[in-house]
């Protein structure tokens, strides 16, 4: 019984699932997005100051930067001093003049956004904590609530203060892109911008529908680890190859940060945020959807590819146009699947050997690979899932995913980026694991005895630690 809103009109195809749409825009309530066009109380004189710029801005043929500048900070005049622009700035200078298309598309974005209250005219409910629900919309209304949030234009969504109304939600005004120049900014950029060239093109438009849903794991549903009879499920292990690309088709795992996009509107460059810059419809869930709980993940159909990229955190860079080949389904989506769950972040590598952790890791896990009603259910493609940033064990971290897929029944494809040494140890170990039937309740006692290993001695290596002590009795 999901709460679904679709936000495009529902006659347009069919769905056997539960539908909910919500009639008009202008809830400006609690549940809801606020938007920037919405009529109630003082946001339609702000409404009327942000079309008057944009209108402005969509009728030249040529903007400048300081065009946008000059608009944003006109109807968001708070920042006058705080906001800087000087990334956008340098990308526009750095261009060299004959692939510099950015004074042309400027005025299409600002058309675009001028768009909303006709493109999305129904509300937009808020995927809050602790409630699983879905939101459908289609490829050109989430165009146009990007092209909203290039300019800035939402309300309530500029401070990070505790007790401001957003504070639970990821930012979602462009602002922070713009400013602060570094050589990640440009890259960034330059995805973005060709991202809104394509949607603001009428022969490259995309025309399908994208789903965001967000899943809670009940406490009822979360597994009884140590008694937990699944054996193993299939594991194909790589060293070579990306989630995103070799993955296709595959259930990608996203390794979020509990605010869906963590830096994709800052600096952060690395799995997540290179996932939603080269799919930026993703960079839509922030206007929507609570930072997660330890039970919950954000499940996504349906995004298109964008760009292609090379490199990795400082080495990344934007290498051109990509054309998403990805079949649709009859949603007319992507058959594309993003799974974000965030790992939890250790300071200190000890922490995550306590059980508590490895617990939280387990059902996080779950939550995502689990299975839902409607979907396909693929094989999981996934990694070093919370190994980069957030610090964790990689050995750890792929036996919590392995333990996971096993009892959702789903197969893993792990991708050690490169790690050949992860990648030999890891299929030694499945390969022992897997012949003598070790079951997923097994392996959580296992963790348990290698928990307290740890506490005594911080060098035990987890892999060597199993192999050793696969066949004590206590675990028979
Ligand atoms: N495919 C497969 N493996 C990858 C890929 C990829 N495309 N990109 C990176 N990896 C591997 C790298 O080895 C990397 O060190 O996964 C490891 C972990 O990646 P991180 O992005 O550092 O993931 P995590 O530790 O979970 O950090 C999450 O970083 O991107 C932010 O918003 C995110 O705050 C969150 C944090």
């Amino acid at each position: 019984n999901k709460r679904h809103t679709v936000l495009i009109d529902v006659d347009t195809f069919n769905s056997q699932r539960k539908i909910l749409t919500q009639k008009g825009r202008d809830l400006w309530h609690s549940d809801f997005v606020k938007m920037p066009c919405s009529q109630v109380a003082h946001q339609k004189s702000r409404w009327d100051v942000i079309s008057k710029k944009l209108k402005s801005l969509a009728s030249k043929k040529t903007a400048s930067v300081k065009d946008v500048e000059e608009a944003i900070i006109k109807y968001n005049p708070k920042y006058k001093d705080q906001w800087s622009f000087d990334a956008l700035h340098t990308l526009d200078q750095i261009t060299p003049h004959t692939e510099n298309y950015y004074k042309t598309l400027f005025p299409k974005i600002a058309a675009l956004a001028l768009k909303l209250p006709s493109f999305v005219n129904k509300a937009i409910p808020l995927l809050r904590k602790g409630q699983s629900a879905a939101i459908t919309m289609s490829q050109v209304q989430i165009s146009c609530l990007l092209a909203n949030a290039f300019f800035c234009t939402f309300p309530h969504r500029n401070t990070s203060s505790p007790n401001a109304e957003y504070s639970g939600y990821p930012s979602i005004n462009f602002n922070s892109l713009f400013g602060n120049w570094s050589r990640r900014k440009i890259e960034k950029l330059r995805a973005i911008m060709h991202y809104f060239k394509e949607v603001t093109d009428e022969s490259t438009r995309p025309k399908g529908l994208v789903t965001f849903e967000r899943e809670c794991l009940s406490y009822t549903d979360m597994p009884t680890w140590e008694s937990c009879k699944a054996n193993l499920s299939k594991l194909h292990i790589t060293s070579e190859g990306q989630i995103e690309l070799e993955g296709k088709g595959m259930l990608q795992v996203d390794f979020a940060n509990s605010l869906i996009g963590g830096g994709v509107l800052g600096s952060g460059l690395l799995q997540e945020e290179i996932l939603f810059v080269i799919n930026p419809e993703l960079i839509v869930a922030r206007l929507f959807t609570e930072k997660l709980e330890d039970n919950e993940c954000l499940i996504i159909t349906g995004s298109q590819q964008f760009s292609s990229y090379s490199g990795f955190g400082d080495s990344f860079e934007w290498a051109g146009p990509y054309e998403d080949q990805s079949q649709r389904d009859e949603w007319a989506r992507r058959k594309t699947k993003i799974l974000a769950i965030d790992a939890m972040n250790f300071r200190h590598s000890v922490d995550q050997y306590r059980m508590r952790h490895i617990t939280r890791e387990l059902n996080k896990a779950y939550c995502g690979f689990k299975g839902y009603d409607g979907h396909e259910n693929p094989d999981i493609a996934t990694g070093k899932w919370g190994c980069g940033a957030f610090n964790g064990d990689p050995q750890l971290k792929a036996l919590i995913q392995l333990m996971a897929a096993a009892k959702a029944k789903r197969g893993l494809a792990f991708f050690t980026f490169g790690d050949e040494n992860l990648k030999q140890r890891l299929q030694h170990i499945y390969d022992l694991m897997f012949a003598e039937g070790i079951t997923v309740g097994k392996l959580y006692k296992l963790l348990h005895d290698f928990s307290s290993a740890k506490h005594c001695d911080s060098h035990v290596d987890l892999f060597d630690f199993i192999e050793k002590n696969r066949n004590s009795k206590s675990h028979l």
